[in-house]
Parts: structure tokens; C-alpha cells; sequence
């Protein structure tokens, strides 16, 4: 694979292959330190020996048979307080693909986890560098399940096991690169608004009594949306609380 076919003015423009890899976001994130590496690069992989994902797990996908890459990019535009705004316009982005590939329920579970059917479809992990009060570069890590047929975890599908047919990983891709190009430059406009909007709205089991673990113990209480920062909000008898990624388990 050298060049991708996309439709894009910038996403996926500048391609780097490798047929195999501990992980493109350790990749990307090297490369992200040189200035000479442009917006919008792409390092994709048929195969991650050592892929990561949120919590410091890792992510498993079989070779050649899914979509694995991290793309870079320098939204000196945000402030690292703000940062949650690229998670917003990523999370968008898949999910616009998913509806235009798919029939089903597409949702977004927060932070970026991508389900059709309940099932996780797609993961992304975003990594940023800071300098000073600036961002100075993103890798945006996405492990999209295409082909598989077979999964670790009861809770997880692909494009095929939903559909019941493969995909061509290039055609995807090119269309992919498009819809991330799309709410990449809505955030850059500053319609942050408009994104709140559109994450709240595929916000999965938002209005939904959710049990979960915090640092009290086992509680429960309604998902409201996230804040500003983009920590989840949740209404429980004692009040409303926000919660970060490390803070909160759901159960059940
Ligand atoms: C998650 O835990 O849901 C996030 C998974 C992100 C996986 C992708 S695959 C491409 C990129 N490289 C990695 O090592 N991780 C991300």
C-alpha cells in the first residue's frame, strides 16, 4: 500500500507504510517531533504486534484483516484545556462513516469508543504533545475492526460480523480519511458548538440508570452528558459529579 486514493486536501496526503509494527502511535508520535512531517501524515500497519489502547491496555486485531493507523496532526488552535474537543471531532468522524457504511445503531461510548449494536466496532487513542500552553502535535491512533470474524471479548464486532460481507481495507480507508478530514476542519473553524451537539446527541446510554464502581464503591446514577473539560457527567441521588477516564468502571 503507497497511496490512498482519498478525496482529502490534507488527510492521509502523506502516507507512511509498514507491514508491520509494535505500534503506529509509537510510530506517529516519533514522527510528530519533526517539524518536517506534515499535517495530516498517516502511518498505517497491516499488522501491530504491540498495539495499545485506552487504560493502558492493549488492542488486538488480526493482521490484514482490520484497519490500524494513527494520523498527525498540529491543532495549535486548541489549548490543552480544550483538548477533549479533538476526541469530540474524531469520534464524529467515525461515526459519520459508520452511518454512511452501515445499518444499525451507531453510538459513541465515552469517551471514543464507536459501537453499532452495542458492539465495539472502533477505538481510538489520542495522544498529544504539549509545549507550554500549546499543543504542538496530536496522534490520533484508530483501531477500526473490518473483516474479523472472531473476537477476544463477547462485546466486540466489526464491519463484517455486522454486515455479514467484507470490505476492501483501501476503499474504507479513502472514505474514512475523507469524514475525518470533514470534522477535523469544523473543529479548526471553531464550531465546537455544533460538535458538542452532535457527540451529545450518539452519546451512548445517555438518560440511562448505569451501575458503576467510583471511589466510593459500587453506586449508580443517570449519564448526562460531559462537561467542559469532557469528563462524563453523571446524576446520582447525592447530586451531579463529573468523572475522568481513570475514575470511573461501569458494571453490568
Ligand atoms: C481503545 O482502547 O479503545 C483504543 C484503541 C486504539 C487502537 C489503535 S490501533 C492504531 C493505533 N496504534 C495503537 O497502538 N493504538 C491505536
Amino acid at each position: 500500500m503507497y497511496k490512498i486514493p482519498a478525496n482529502t486536501l490534507f488527510m492521509g496526503k502523506n502516507l507512511v507504510y509498514v507491514p508491520e509494527c509494535h505500534s503506529t502511535n509509537t510510530l506517529a508520535s516519533e514522527l510528530c517531533q519533526l517539524t518536517s512531517t506534515s499535517e495530516g501524515t498517516i502511518v498505517i500497519t497491516d499488522s501491530q504486534t504491540k498495539g495499545r489502547g485506552q487504560r493502558g491496555n492493549s488492542w488486538l486485531a488480526d493482521p490484514q484483516k482490520n484497519l490500524t493507523f494513527s494520523l498527525i496532526v498540529r491543532p495549535t488552535f486548541l489549548r490543552p484545556i480544550d483538548q477533549f474537543n479533538l476526541t469530540i471531532a474524531a469520534s464524529l468522524a467515525l461515526r459519520d462513516f459508520l452511518t454512511h457504511r452501515i445499518h444499525g445503531d451507531i453510538k459513541i461510548k465515552w469517551p471514543n469508543d464507536i459501537l453499532i449494536n452495542s458492539k465495539k466496532v472502533c477505538g481510538i487513542l489520542i495522544e498529544n504533545s504539549l509545549a507550554g500552553d500549546m499543543i504542538q502535535c496530536s496522534v490520533i491512533g484508530i483501531g477500526l475492526n473490518v473483516n474479523q470474524d472472531s473476537f477476544f471479548m463477547e462485546s466486540a464486532g466489526s464491519m463484517k460480523a455486522i454486515t455479514g460481507h467484507d470490505f476492501n481495507l483501501y476503499d474504507e480507508l479513502s472514505m474514512l480519511l475523507e469524514f475525518l478530514e470533514r470534522r477535523y476542519l469544523q473543529l479548526r473553524s471553531g464550531k465546537i458548538l455544533e460538535l458538542k451537539n452532535d457527540y451529545l446527541n450518539s452519546l451512548y446510554g445517555k438518560g440511562e440508570l448505569r451501575k458503576f464502581i467510583d471511589d466510593t464503591g459500587e453506586t449508580q446514577g443517570v449519564i448526562e452528558g460531559i462537561d467542559q473539560h469532557g469528563k462524563l457527567l453523571i446524576k446520582m441521588q447525592a447530586g451531579a459529579r463529573s468523572y475522568d477516564l481513570k475514575e470511573i468502571r461501569f458494571i453490568g
